[in-house]
């Protein structure tokens, strides 16, 4: 057997890594400017994750959701005080199209709708209901044709007064920030809008918080810049720096059902010590604090490149939008740079590093990526 080639690979193996730093097999060093797809949130082995983790597997790995488990509730607890969500209930899974996917059931569940309203260029993820609400038909099997999806345009308040109105919409999904669709920002005033709306016409606003949560931004989650509190928000991964874990945060107003939702991994004992060694690390080293500071730094300094035709992102979510195609940039970082950086379509570049990453190694990404560009 092998393994099915879903993935178009670079030629290179990392073996090791150390916070912003990864190694291949020969032993390169690479700056990480990806985070392996906005994963790594606190560094990469981390002395006190590994810790964490390796005490929690000496003492027990796994045993499933029919007895209590306190590591879910201290979680619950140090999670809903690091989000100032402190009121809401949190449902754990193990990724982020789980996670969307139990919001949406959730939702249909609270109003006994169907339709759902998404947004032009949105990612969800790729399970039945997640992929059916993003915005991308390469990827819908007609398996998954069948829930009801109007696709908006983002930061059009006028088409979200006109579809909610209707009030037949079960809920709407927005990210954070757009990722997969090349660092895209809904504006305060549209979420604000968005909000109101939902609230007027019972629908369940759902933020995916999957890739711009999790202090990413420079708050924990991007929408507290537009002051809103969602009905549902999703969370995956730097949720657990690597370790499988999601989750979805559900507002006071959703009762709970015996039996309603459920997982036999999620929640488990290792993704618990996870997670919970994630948020202690964010509080003791400041990594939303240092994400805004340093994320400010390299917008400021990415502004002043002529070739670049665009910038935009909050914090250490960034999207470099080229004129030209970044395919053959990207491979120069890699190769001759040894920078990690990720893409968006084929024109943006995407930074999603380490939130640990530091002004040194914001100096030196940005030094590498002049070398890069001068090269074109
Ligand atoms: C905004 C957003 N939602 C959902 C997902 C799906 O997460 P997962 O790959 O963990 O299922 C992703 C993954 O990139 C994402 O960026």
């Amino acid at each position: 057997m092998k393994p099915f080639d879903v993935y178009p690979l670079f030629d290179v193996e990392i073996v090791k890594g150390r916070g912003c730093r990864t190694y291949d097999t020969q032993g390169n060093e690479y700056l990480d400017l990806y985070g392996g797809h906005a994963v790594i949130s606190v560094g990469h082995s981390h002395p006190l994750y590994v810790q964490r983790i390796t005490e929690q597997l000496n003492n027990l790995g796994f045993y499933s959701n029919s007895v209590h488990n306190s590591l879910q509730v201290t979680l619950a607890d140090k999670l809903g005080t690091a989000s100032g969500y402190e009121d809401y209930s949190l449902f754990l899974i193990n990724s982020g199209a789980e996670a969307n996917e139990n919001a949406l059931k959730l939702a249909s569940f609270y109003n006994g709708r169907k339709r759902i309203v998404a947004f032009g260029k949105s990612f969800h993820g790729r399970t039945s209901a997640a992929v059916r609400v993003t915005d991308n038909p390469k990827i819908i099997a007609p398996v998954n044709a069948g829930l009801d999806v109007t696709f908006l345009p983002l930061n059009d308040l006028e088409s979200i007064t006109k579809e909610l109105g209707k009030e037949d919409v079960c809920a709407v999904i927005i990210e954070g920030i757009q990722g997969i669709g090349g660092i895209r920002l809904p504006d305060a005033r549209f979420l604000q809008h968005l909000s109101k709306e939902c609230k007027r016409t019972n629908t369940v606003l759902i933020l995916d918080e999957i890739q711009s949560g999790y202090g990413r931004s420079g708050k924990f989650f991007a929408h507290q810049y537009a002051n809103i509190r969602p009905d549902i928000i999703t969370i995956a991964k730097g949720m657990g720096n690597g370790f499988p874990i999601g989750g979805v945060l559900i507002a006071p107003h959703f009762q709970a059902v015996h039996g309603q939702l459920g997982t036999t991994f999620g929640g488990n004992h290792l993704a618990c010590a996870a997670a919970i060694a994630v948020l202690d690390i964010f509080e003791n080293e400041h990594l939303i604090e240092n994400a805004k500071q340093v994320g400010a730094f390299l917008l400021k300094e990415l502004n002043s490149f002529s070739q670049i035709k665009e910038i935009r992102g909050l914090g250490l979510m960034i999207g470099i939008e080229m004129e030209n195609p970044v395919a053959e940039l990207r491979r120069r970082l890699l190769f001759e740079q040894k920078v990690f950086t990720g893409s968006s379509g084929t024109h943006v570049i995407r930074l999603l590093p380490p939130l640990c990453l530091t002004h040194q190694d914001a100096l030196l990404f940005l030094e590498r990526f002049e070398k890069a560009l001068r090269e074109e």
